[in-house]
């Protein structure tokens, strides 16, 4: 199923969303529009915003409009600016050329401009997260973006450690990309006034989602189509990011190849190597390992919403997970 398709619940709260993204992100600094201008050109899915709209779909009387102004629409971009943001340094960390379909900021400017353009960014999430007066939502959210660099800064020390086991994978992963999705859900909740136990479920929710997107996500970067994902492939080989498929590879593999294997990485980056690996990982089980663990997630992502009554919310919660699990992009 499209993304759009699913989306299409939100479908306008995600239009207004588009403009008041335009209308904040306008400044007086011209480097900053230029910046600006290049990040609207190409937008991403928007799945942390949507799912922002759809938890508080799921939660609310579903027959109020949302306006402009509702503090849903506050979270909805900060949640959008925080990934962008996190984005932006994330592409410097990993020396991306493309983003989105196009050159990343740190290619067409500089990685200093990447940096401070995703400091203003977090800086205007801040300030959309204060105007909601809301303590529980600006708890919510600026914790995930506390565990956000701390996955990131994870990685890096992990980085090139052929010893990395899953559970230290998992809790980067879990740090640097599910927390965004478990505060969006949750906050989506909160701001649509659901009690505590209606928050755990979307967060439960979320972060369950949040997990199996960013083992997909490793596996698109050894297996995926830079046409459709519209980034590069191999960043994390080159990087030397030890990913799910390749931990599970590392442990199955008989000695002899192991240590082929390790001799593949220990070399420069060159696209022979990665379909060399990749080869091994497919062989020895560990892409279709990965893909079961984002099974596994997705399924216990769709366990945690069972309980709401049917809504055309839950049906789109429900389809994220499979788009989530079998996207291409
Ligand atoms: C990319 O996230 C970063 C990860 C957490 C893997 P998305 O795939 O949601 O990025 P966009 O916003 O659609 O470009
Ligand atoms: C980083 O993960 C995700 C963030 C939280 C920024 P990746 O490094 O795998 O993200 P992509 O593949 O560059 O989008
Ligand atoms: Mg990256
Ligand atoms: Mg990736």
């Amino acid at each position: 199923m499209e993304i759009e398709s699913i989306l299409s619940p939100v479908k306008k709260h995600l239009a207004l969303f588009d403009q008041k993204l335009k209308q904040n992100l306008a400044s007086d600094s011209y480097l900053i529009s230029q910046v600006a201008r290049h990040l609207v050109n190409r937008q991403g899915k928007r799945l942390r915003p949507a799912m922002v709209f759809l938890s508080y779909g799921l939660c609310a009387d579903s027959k109020t409009p949302i306006h402009p102004d509702h503090p849903v629409m506050n979270v909805a971009l900060a949640v959008e600016f925080i990934h962008t943001a996190t984005l932006l340094h994330d592409d410097v960390v990993d020396q991306s050329k493309v983003r989105r379909g196009q050159v990343s900021v740190n290619y067409k400017w500089s990685n200093l401009v990447s940096v401070l353009m995703g400091d203003f960014l977090l800086a205007k999430a801040l300030r959309l997260l204060v105007e909601t007066d809301s303590p529980a939502i600006l708890s919510t959210v600026s914790g995930a973006t506390v565990n956000l660099s701390i996955g990131e800064m994870s990685e890096v020390q992990e980085s090139h450690n052929l010893d990395v086991d899953e559970k230290t994978y998992f809790q980067i992963i879990s740090d640097k990309t599910a927390s965004l999705f478990t505060a969006s859900c949750e906050a989506g909740a909160v701001a649509a006034g659901a009690n505590r136990k209606t928050q755990e479920s979307l967060r439960e929710y979320g972060q369950n989602l949040g997990m199996a997107f960013q083992i997909t996500d490793d596996l698109l970067d050894w297996e995926g189509e830079t046409e459709k994902t519209g980034k590069g492939l191999g960043t994390d080989m080159k990087e030397g990011k030890i990913t799910l498929p390749l931990i599970h590879t590392l442990k199955k593999s008989d000695p002899l190849t192991k240590k082929k294997i390790i001799r593949l990485l220990e070399n420069d980056f060159n696209p022979k190597d990665f379909d060399k690996i990749l080869f091994f990982m497919k062989g020895n089980g560990g892409v279709e390992y990965a893909k079961n663990k984002a099974d596994g997630f997705g399924k216990k992502a769709s366990y945690c919403i069972s309980g709401f009554k049917d809504s055309k919310y839950k049906k789109a919660l429900e389809n994220l997970v499979s788009f989530v699990i079998q996207r291409d992009k």
